[in-house]
């Protein structure tokens, strides 16, 4: 072959290369998605399923004397039909079960990952469950590890756990199960880092809880944006936002695309010391309501339509809020899911989770979502 026409060949062929390499990843399917647990009182049947690509069902339990996960009987016939119930109106979305979440000790998560043993008991009935419930995959949110041991001990687990999957599926002959981990904000948690190689390894992507920065159990003293994508120069900030976590995840060597962005369809509502200071980070005093202050997108909705609540997008931090009296609400709305899920686009993240899709309103939030990534 003459070397002029080699080289040009070959010249030809990384373009193309190139060209597909690019289409591939901007084309990419990206992953939209959404938590529903059956506290939320929203029955699986009216989820828009059409509006997302990846369906978390929480939450299984994790139980302390055996170490097995379990379904509670309560919540056993909504979660053997989720899945067919929402590939009804969608029969390519993907279910996984969650196990664990934020109500639930983190201790008897710590206990089980302990002991080579307790971990494989804990991850056949995982599998077992998975299957028998016909979903998709799992999503282990451990919140959080909190230890160095922790730490090591969730590697050991996620690695087993990875492995395990790849035998069944191979014994099975079934296509291997999903395994997600709903993660902390950032990969640095307290200052203890999660052992990043075996994320990357065991887990087919990971959701990232962006949320939760502030609230006014936690900061009584100041309005505050509770899912900021960006901090602010404040005095009274506490510096914490998205972006430092998504910064910190890729910093720490996770490829952008296993990284899926938490966006909240709730917000919390704090109660105002003085009417006429109704910014951010103006002063408060603790809860609207009492309890935790959280409201869902829907009873924001409602809200502002009942108090004709004035509302505000505040593009610095990407946050919105709105206000009525000496109620003030700090939540996320069309325009901060819109930035939120632009910036995940702009990032090449793999793509955005939401808690809870039974907040939405009229699937307004969702529709968004859905709109932004094109
Ligand atoms: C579900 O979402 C789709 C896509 O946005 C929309 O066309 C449809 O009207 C929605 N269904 C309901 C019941 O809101
Ligand atoms: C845990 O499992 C044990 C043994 O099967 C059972 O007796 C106990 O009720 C379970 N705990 C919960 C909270 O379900
Ligand atoms: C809020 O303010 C009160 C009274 O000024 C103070 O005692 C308290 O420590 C403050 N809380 C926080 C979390 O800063
Ligand atoms: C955690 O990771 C960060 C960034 O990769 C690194 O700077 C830091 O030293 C790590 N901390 C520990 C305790 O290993
Ligand atoms: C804040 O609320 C508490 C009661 O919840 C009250 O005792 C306190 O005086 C209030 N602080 C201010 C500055 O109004
Ligand atoms: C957002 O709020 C902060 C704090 O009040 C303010 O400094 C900033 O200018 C606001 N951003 C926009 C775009 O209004």
């Amino acid at each position: 072959m003459p070397m002029a026409y080699s080289k040009s060949f070959s010249f030809l062929i990384s373009i193309l290369l190139f060209i597909f390499h690019n289409f591939h990843v901007s084309t990419a399917q990206k992953i939209k998605g959404g938590y529903w647990f059956p506290g939320s009182s929203f029955a699986v049947s009216d989820i828009n399923s059409t509006l997302y690509t990846h369906l978390f069902c929480a939450f299984a339990d994790l139980n302390a004397s055996t170490y097995q996960v379990t379904i509670s009987s309560s919540n056993a016939p909504q979660f053997s039909t989720f899945t067919q119930t929402v590939q009804k109106k969608n029969p390519s979305v993907k279910t996984l079960l969650s196990i664990g979440g934020g109500a639930s000790n983190p201790s008897t998560f710590s206990a089980m990952a302990s002991q080579a043993g307790r971990r494989k008991t804990f991850i056949d009935s995982s599998i077992q469950l998975a299957r028998s419930n016909n979903f998709h995959g799992l999503d282990m949110d451990w919140e959080y590890p909190s230890t160095s041991t922790d730490m090591t001990n969730y590697g050991f687990l996620i690695r087993e756990w990875r492995t395990a999957l790849v035998n069944e599926a191979r014994n099975s002959g079934k296509q291997i199960l999903l395994l997600v981990g709903a993660v902390f904000y950032s990969s640095n948690y307290y200052s203890l880092n999660y052992t990043i190689q075996d994320v990357i390894n065991a887990f087919d992507f990971v959701n990232v809880m962006a949320y939760d920065f502030y609230g006014p159990n936690w900061y009584p003293n100041f309005t505050a944006p509770p899912a900021a994508l960006y901090a602010l120069n404040h005095p009274a900030a506490n510096r914490v936002s998205g972006d430092m976590g998504i910064r910190d995840w890729i910093g720490s060597g996770m490829p952008a695309s296993k990284l899926v962005l938490g966006v909240p369809f709730y917000g919390y509502a704090w109660r105002l010391l003085n009417s006429n200071n109704r910014g951010l980070f103006d002063r408060a005093n603790g809860s609207a309501f009492g309890g935790d202050g959280s409201m869902g997108y829907s009873q924001i909705r409602e809200f502002v339509s009942q108090n004709r609540a004035a509302c505000t997008f505040n593009s610095t931090v990407v946050s919105d809020y709105c206000s009525s009296g000496t109620t003030w609400i700090g939540y996320d709305d069309v325009q901060s899911v819109s930035a939120k899920v632009a910036y995940a686009k702009t990032n090449n993240l793999g793509g955005h989770f939401v808690w809870h899709v039974g907040a939405d309103y009229n699937w307004v939030l969702s529709q968004a979502a859905s709109r932004t990534w094109g």
